[in-house]
């Protein structure tokens, strides 16, 4: 499996971003070991998918119907016709500031493979259920909910993104991480048969050139999501190299 190294700009970066995404670009031709992604906000797509040379351009989100009355909405094929090539579904920023459930996460995830895109499905527990003990199980639970039936190791991915390790500066411990990609690795055989055994489980929250290298060595991570270490080209690429000698 090729190592993904995805970054999520949220709703970050003016035009001027771009000039970012072009010394990504650049690096990322001289590290073809590992596949790097980027995720800018829908009014860079076009330009981003125009200049990104090996890179590949996503969304942050799509609507799971094709068309129709769903205003400040936008579709997977909408998507598509921008030059994305995937979508994220169910980021815990989504699921948190806008309710998203299990079934709608399905649901756009279905729409978008139905569209052509691969869908980056996100999951991950909060604080709270880490606190209590039920991390592993809220997380397969959600697995579970959010994986759409046509999904297949070329075009689902997985990141596990603990809420509480977003933004923070705080990461589970590797041995948190390795147990939690264990649990998703065989539910995913459980879901979609022998394809789960492809599918890329990226893990996200907190990311940076520094904790990468050792979180690459954890069980069933297939690379990272990573969100305000994604924003430069000085804080992201040294990730996209640290993978890259991970990979060789
Ligand atoms: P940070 O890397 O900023 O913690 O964000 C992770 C994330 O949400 C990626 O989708």
């Amino acid at each position: 499996m090729r190592t993904l190294i995805a970054g999520n700009w949220k709703m970050n970066g003016g035009r001027a971003i771009l000039a970012e995404l072009d010394r990504i670009a650049a690096a990322a031709a001289a590290a073809p070991a590992v596949d790097v992604a980027i995720a800018p906000p829908f009014t860079l797509l076009a330009e981003a998918a125009a200049r990104a040379g090996g890179v590949v351009i996503g969304g942050q989100d799509c609507h799971s119907a094709p068309k129709g009355a769903h205003t400040g909405c936008i579709s997977a094929g909408m998507l598509v016709e921008m030059g994305a090539r995937f979508v994220i579904c169910g980021h815990s920023e989504r699921r948190a500031e806008f309710g998203e459930s299990d079934a709608l996460v399905r649901s756009k995830a279905h729409a978008a493979l139905g569209a052509g895109l691969t869908a980056i499905v996100c999951i991950g527990e909060d604080e709270a259920e880490r606190d209590e003990g039920r991390a592993l199980m809220v997380v397969a639970a959600e697995l579970e909910g959010s994986v759409p039936p046509n999904a297949n190791a070329a075009n689902l991915v997985i990141s596990y993104e603990p809420a509480w390790a977003i933004g923070t500066g705080r990461t589970p411990t590797l041995a948190e991480i390795g147990e939690m990609h264990l649990i998703i690795r065989a539910k995913l055989l459980q879901l979609i048969g022998e394809e789960g055994a492809r599918v890329r489980i990226l893990y996200g929250g907190s990311v940076n050139g520094t904790n990468i290298a050792a979180i690459l060595t954890c069980p069933e991570v297939n690379g990272a999501l990573i969100g305000g270490a994604s924003l430069t080209a000085d804080q992201f690429l040294p990730i996209v190299q640290a993978a890259a000698n991970v990979s060789q």
